[in-house]
């Protein structure tokens, strides 16, 4: 039999005690994992020059080159190296949205089951992302679309140190089209307000600025696909389905009571679940219109016929490409097993279960505007995270929501 293929593991931290802690710790991990340990930025990108390895786990605050700084360098010269910060310092919020090239945060103390589960989790990820297939694919693509501009100068504001709602509302009035979209939508039953809004900036006040901000988000990244050769109709379709997706996991946060943060990434998640598709009907516009001919007669998902076509399906694609813009593991992950949750090792409600399960309940609750043919749900998925009972409720919250919009 084939030796188990050990993860590779680098930890960086400038206290001697901290690494003597972590050896001792992860002791009984061995059989599973080599670890190297290094005492700083300049030891640590030595051993990476030299060998290849799976995660780094680096220490933030440390003399000379700090862990954001070495994590950046990690990212530009060995994108695949799996990056975590295992940090002693409290705002994780701070860390994570300022240090970007971090994927994923871990605070001091750490046991070793968190450790595990969140390097598990992250290798899952890097895996889906580094395939052969998908590679081909996204490399055969005449051009990756990139984040749209508008976008960027919102989260550049969102980054600041003064966000101020008011300039949030400034940058969407720049674009008028942007603008009648995003009103045409919060004014639509979607969200139910009490009041009509006629502003970014009522919308940014109503809302919050992370829910407009996914709005901005896709209404930009449909309409970069407006002129691709993609069937009106199979986009209308693929618009509505995702919007409806989000609407339902806007419920189903609400009677988790999901956290904020959380929730803000499952809605985002939602409205982006099948943006791979987009990706694959504007670049291989042909072969995808015949696929979609495929699917309507043979009533089946269409990402068996892409995986047969491509060798990958828009799960993966899309999960790529937003993995490329910067977005956070939460959604990437989300979007690269939304039809296969159970092969994700989340441990409790993430993202992905929520898109997971809203998106095959949109499926099956709007059976006349099919882009595609649901799936099953994953049963399994749930009962791991205890999350089974739950269904029903969430299948009344949905019928709840049909009745309300109609
Ligand atoms: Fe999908
Ligand atoms: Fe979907």
């Amino acid at each position: 039999m084939e030796a188990i293929l050990k993860k590779k593991i680098l930890f960086v931290d400038d206290e001697p005690n901290v690494l003597n802690g972590l050896r001792r710790m992860l002791r009984g991990m061995r059989k599973e994992w080599e670890m190297h340990f290094a005492e700083g930025g300049e030891e640590a990108l030595e051993l990476l020059k030299n060998s290849q390895f799976d995660v780094i786990v680096s220490d933030m605050r440390m003399p000379g080159m700090d862990g954001a700084e070495l994590l950046s360098r990690v990212m530009k010269q060995y994108p695949e190296v799996v990056r975590i910060v295992l940090s002693g310092h409290s705002d994780k919020e701070m860390i994570l949205r300022s240090v970007r090239p971090a994927q994923q945060y871990l605070s001091k103390p750490c046991d070793t089951k968190t450790l595990k589960s969140t390097i598990d989790r992250a290798c899952a990820l890097r895996d889906i992302l580094v395939d052969e297939s998908l590679k081909k694919v996204v490399s055969g693509l005449d051009t990756l679309p990139s984040m749209p501009e508008l976008y960027q100068e919102i989260l550049n504001e969102l980054q600041s140190d003064d966000p101020s709602i008011q300039r949030v509302g400034d940058i969407i009035s720049k674009d008028v089209g942007m603008t009648a979209k995003i009103l045409q939508l919060v004014n639509s039953a979607f969200f139910g307000l009490p009041r009509h809004i006629s502003n970014p900036q009522q919308a940014v006040t109503l809302l919050g600025l992370e829910t407009v901000k996914a709005l901005v988000l896709s209404v930009q990244v449909f309409s970069q696909f407006d002129n691709a050769n993609i069937p009106r109709k199979f986009m209308d379709a693929l618009w509505h389905h995702s919007i409806n997706t989000g609407k339902i996991i806007r419920e189903i946060v609400k009677t988790e009571g999901v956290e904020k943060n959380l929730a803000d990434d499952t809605f985002m998640a939602a409205l982006l679940h099948d943006v791979g598709k987009l990706i694959l009907a504007a670049s291989f516009a042909e072969i995808y219109r015949e696929l979609i001919k495929g699917n309507e007669q043979t009533k089946t998902p269409l990402r068996h016929a892409e995986q047969a076509q491509f060798g990958t399906t828009h799960a993966e694609v899309g999960a790529y490409l937003m993995g490329l813009w910067g977005l956070p593991d939460n959604i990437v992950e989300a979007l690269a097993f939304h039809h296969r949750p159970a092969e994700c090792p989340v441990e409790r409600f993430a993202p992905l279960t929520a898109v997971h399960v809203a998106s095959v309940l949109e499926h099956e609750s709007n059976p006349g505007e099919e882009t595609d043919y649901s799936a099953e749900l994953d049963m399994g998925h749930l009962a791991k995270l205890g999350l089974e009972p739950r269904l029903k409720c969430w299948k009344d919250l949905i019928t709840d929501l049909s009745h309300y919009s109609h």
